[in-house]
């Protein structure tokens, strides 16, 4: 039920626990974020456990004198999901008496940042959590920050000789370098190099399945899916490197049906259409081993634990039991031995690692006007008519009152701009619309079943908060596929949130905004938040840990924002333990090959041409030069 706006704020009849429900943390925090007592979200970095208030990180970043917007990793969030993606397997194995190991792989594209990788490695040694690299820059840092002869570093993605080599030299060097053969022609630039070098490669296929997951990235999957091998072309490859005497390098099978699989039948239904496969493998004479179920593990966004886009319906033990189970009833009886299972889990892994803060800068209220009691008699008709909508709408004709509207409205638009309509008319014309279209839009608020068409209009009616980030680089995601992260205040809990908002960034770009939020039991399209006052009020972002940082584009050259590491000691006492500064106005200009340097000299030159022509003065050059200056040097965000 929408929160009607402009309610007064009154904290005595609103409870943590309702902010806690409105905004779902408590379905999408999975044990990492909370609401305290005091009306403050708190993060457990170690999954339950003692808590640390956001904003009081806040304050500590202030204090340390960094800007908003700020990226927040928590590095112990990491440490804590490769615990229990481990852990899950490890248990499920040790239930069903599985006899081969899980090893993780992280791929490397889902955050490549040089902390992450350095944390995974570090966090998964213990495990032998390896990496996934799907390019030659991705291979070189696997091999620069991986050194574990235990984990596996899968290679998957288009292979040059330069890449062959490299793989080959890492397996020379003590790695588990495996090669992911995606199409037919890779293997004989595997051979040619292997025996050249006289290295003999570890060798993996990548399998299309016929089964195609749901869910936003159900073609990564399928018989049509762009990468991998058919089952004839498996039996080629094998075929082939027997000829060359070269079977027994033949180690992996992996498949990928998708990122984000929201559905566990449809995990169940690959793993043990490629238990077949691999059987079939074995029984051919490869030696196999290792069975890679790609990525996929999806991450519960909108916390509905359902199967849409934006969520799941298994948690990650039943992934874990599903996938385990489901390979040793289909092996059972083939005489074939448990393979060691790899899932390269990206954004189940750092999903969670990250939170992105920005501060809000201003506010666009929706407001319209009296209407007039009567047109003047005069009025051209067309007003007349929407006039007349006013006074006949009611719940059974809304949608019929709604097309009238825009179509009266449309045909005024189209007068004015031939010129037979004054600017007055079609100004009361845009009242009068507006005025409709609020109507039909409290209406909606007690209709049973709402007109999609209608479905949008709180959204066109909402105010905006204007908000200190760009969605272009740090949630491209939102604009590019809609997709859903957990938005909200990060204090003021305790108040009851009076506005119902859409957010917009500081770019000028009318994508730049959110419009979908994740609401208590579906989405919604407005985000319930507190009025302004004169203390800066702060929303946080969740669960931005994956994709977004280096899909993150410069739209209005607004650049990588800073970022801080944090963790959480036990106690709860924070240590800011890495700083890392966002892009400089001079950084992003030189990303798009300016020259900051000359640029200065430049309007250095415009200004002593200025001084010549006595339209300034000197000094008024010196105070000019320094703005510019600094100003190369600032941030390219919003600075107080
Ligand atoms: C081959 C491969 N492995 C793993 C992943 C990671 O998937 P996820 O982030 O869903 O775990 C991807 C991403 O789409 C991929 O293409």
């Amino acid at each position: 039920m929408p929160i009607p706006t402009l309610l007064k704020t009154n904290k005595t009849d609103w409870s943590t626990e309702q902010s806690a429900e409105i905004y779902g943390i408590n379905n999408w925090g999975a044990d990492y974020f909370s609401v305290s007592g005091k009306g403050e979200v708190l993060v457990h970095p170690h999954g339950n456990g003692t808590g640390v208030s956001l904003r009081k990180i806040v304050d500590g970043l202030t204090d340390r004198g960094f800007d908003m917007p700020v990226l927040l990793r928590f590095s112990d969030i990491l440490d804590s999901r490769i615990k229990k993606l481990h852990e899950s397997f490890g248990s499920a194995i040790r239930d069903f008496n599985y006899t081969g190991h899980y090893r993780g792989v992280y791929p490397i594209k889902v955050n490549q940042q040089q902390q992450v990788l350095e944390e995974i490695t570090e966090f998964g040694a213990t495990y032998h959590h390896g990496l996934e690299a799907g390019s030659k820059p991705e291979l070189i840092a696997a091999m620069a920050y991986m050194q574990d002869p235990e984990a596996y570093l899968v290679c998957n993605g288009y292979k040059d000789e330069e890449f062959v080599d490299l793989g080959l030299y890492a397996c020379k060097m003590g790695l588990q370098c495996i090669f992911v053969v995606e199409n037919p022609s890779e293997l004989e630039l595997i051979i040619e190099r292997s025996k050249a070098l006289d290295i003999p490669p570890m060798i993996g296929v990548r399998l299309k399945l016929s089964t195609q997951a749901s869910g936003h990235w159900n073609e990564s999957g399928g018989e049509r899916s762009v990468f991998g091998l058919n089952p004839s072309q498996v039996c080629d490859l094998i075929d082939r490197l027997r000829e060359v005497d070269m079977l027994d390098c033949l180690q992996l099978l992996h498949y990928h049906v998708g990122s984000q699989i929201p559905n566990i039948r449809d995990i169940r239904e690959a793993v043990v259409e490629a238990c077949r496969v691999y059987i079939g493998m074995v029984k051919e004479g490869a030696p196999m081993g290792i069975l890679d179920l790609g990525g996929g593990l999806a991450v519960d966004y909108d916390g509905s634990h359902g199967d849409s886009d934006a969520s799941r319906n298994y948690n990650l033990d039943e992934y874990c039991v599903a996938i385990v189970e489901n390979i040793k009833s289909t092996l059972a009886d083939t005489g074939v031995s448990h393979p060691n299972i790899v899932t390269e889990s990206g954004r189940a892994t750092v999903a969670y690692y990250s939170v992105l803060l920005f501060n809000i800068l201003d506010e666009s209220r929706f407001e319209i006007s009296d209407l007039p009691t009567e047109l003047p008699d005069d009025a051209h008709e067309l007003l007349h008519n929407l006039m007349a909508v006013v006074k006949v709408i009611n719940m059974r004709n809304a949608q019929e009152c709604f097309n009238d509207a825009f179509y009266y409205r449309d045909e005024i638009h189209q007068r004015f701009k031939r010129g037979t309509m004054t600017l007055r008319e079609r100004a009361l014309a845009g009242e009068i619309f507006w005025h409709i279209v609020t109507r039909i839009s409290k209406l909606t608020e007690e209709m049973e079943y709402i007109p999609n068409e209608l479905r949008r209009l709180p959204s066109m009616l909402a105010d905006i908060y204007y908000g200190n980030f760009s969605l272009f680089q740090s949630l491209p995601d939102v604009w590019a596929i809609d997709q859903l992260f957990p938005i909200m205040p990060i204090h003021r809990l305790d108040e009851k949130p009076v506005r119902e908002v859409v957010v917009a960034d500081i770019t000028c770009d009318c994508d730049g905004k959110i419009d979908r939020f994740v609401g208590q039991h579906d989405t919604r399209d407005t985000l319930p938040l507190h009025n302004l006052t004169d203390e800066e009020y702060y929303l946080g972002v969740f669960l931005v840990g994956a994709y977004q940082e280096t899909l993150g584009d410069l739209h209005n050259l607004l650049g990588d924002t800073n970022v801080v590491t944090v963790q959480v000691d036990h106690e709860g006492h924070v240590r800011y333990t890495r700083e890392i500064e966002g892009d400089s106005v001079a950084d992003v200009l030189s990303y798009v090959e300016y020259d900051p340097k000359r640029m200065v000299q430049r309007i250095r030159k415009l200004a002593e041409n200025a001084v010549r022509d006595d339209a300034i003065s000197a000094k008024d050059r010196r105070k000019i030069m320094e703005a510019i200056e600094s100003g190369m040097r600032g941030y390219t965000y919003f600075e107080r």
